[in-house]
């Protein structure tokens, strides 16, 4: 089956789609990203992960080059020319091509590229196993509400938790977790309150962060904003992470030690269900 790309309006398969080595994005990561998950071949979440791209966008002053529903009909597209049931739907907007100069190029025409990935994220081995994380120091830049390709820091704490035969890296800065790699990060003390850390520009505004503070909302669960250190990371009763391309993750041990029994914690694993239902219902109105 051939697989598609999108780039600046137009499908293409993916041996035809390519982008000059003067964009900005590859010159000098000038542009920002976005992942939505799909879910029996459906968007999940798709209008919050929009309006986040589209908040990005507008933080580095590139102008979105589509409107939201038009950014959902070319995902929907591309979902049904890769036949996509479970998988990711990447989306990335730079500030375009021009002459290699840092100073914005004074023609507007931002470079669009999406693609597909298929994965299974309901039956995610490491959902049923748990995940083993490492921690490493946070070493990004102080806007990381904005979603930046400048990807750097998360590329080598993830290999570096990939070499100590890890599944994600937590970050910390001043002995507080920040986030993971490309999850946010989560533990549940012993008085069963789930604690992450608010949102500020140390952290992305994760769109499947705010799905679980949905639940608490709802009465579902206690939810307690605040930064927690590693320390208190260690001695939880349960560690998880979320993302688009992952859901909810129970961890099941960090830098080595183990967390709880050693086993996913019920109360990650009630809330990786609530989100699939969620997931499964919220996408069937896109
Ligand atoms: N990453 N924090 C960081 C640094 C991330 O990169 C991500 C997602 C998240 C979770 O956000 P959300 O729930 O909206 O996916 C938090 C994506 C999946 C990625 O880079 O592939």
């Amino acid at each position: 089956m051939t697989r598609h790309v999108f780039v600046n309006g137009s499908i293409l398969p993916y041996e035809q789609a390519s982008i000059s080595i003067m964009d900005r994005g590859f010159l000098f990561a000038d542009g920002v990203y976005e992942v939505s998950a799909v879910l029996d071949g459906r968007l999940v979440d798709n209008d919050a992960h929009l309006a986040r791209l589209i908040r990005s966008l507008g933080e580095i002053s590139i102008r979105s080059p589509f409107s939201t529903q038009q950014w959902t009909g070319f995902q929907q597209e591309l979902i049904e020319k890769d036949a996509l049931v479970e998988g990711i739907v990447y989306m990335q907007v730079t500030r375009g091509v021009a002459e290699r100069d840092f100073v914005f190029p004074k023609e507007d025409k931002p470079t669009t590229v999406m693609f597909t990935q298929q994965k299974n994220i309901v039956a995610s081995p490491l959902a049923a196993t748990g995940a083993a994380v490492v921690t490493v120091p946070d070493l990004r830049w102080k806007r990381r509400d904005i979603k930046s390709v400048a990807l750097l820091p998360q590329v080598l704490a993830k290999q570096h938790a990939s070499m100590a035969g890890a599944n994600e890296a937590f970050m910390v800065e001043n002995g507080h977790v920040t986030e993971g790699g490309s999850s946010t990060a989560f533990i549940v003390t012993h008085d069963n309150v789930v604690v992450t850390r608010p949102l500020s520009n140390d952290i992305l505004p994760g769109i499947t962060r705010q799905a679980i503070l949905a639940l608490a909302e709802q009465g579902l669960v206690r939810i307690e904003e605040r930064p927690f250190t590693v320390e208190e990371m260690l001695a939880a009763a349960e560690v998880f992470f979320t993302s688009a391309s992952t859901f909810v993750t129970p961890v099941v041990s960090v830098d080595g030690r183990q967390i709880g029994d050693g086993r996913p914690g019920p109360r990650t694993l009630a809330l990786r269900e609530a989100y699939i239902s969620i997931a499964r219902a919220g996408s069937a109105t896109h």
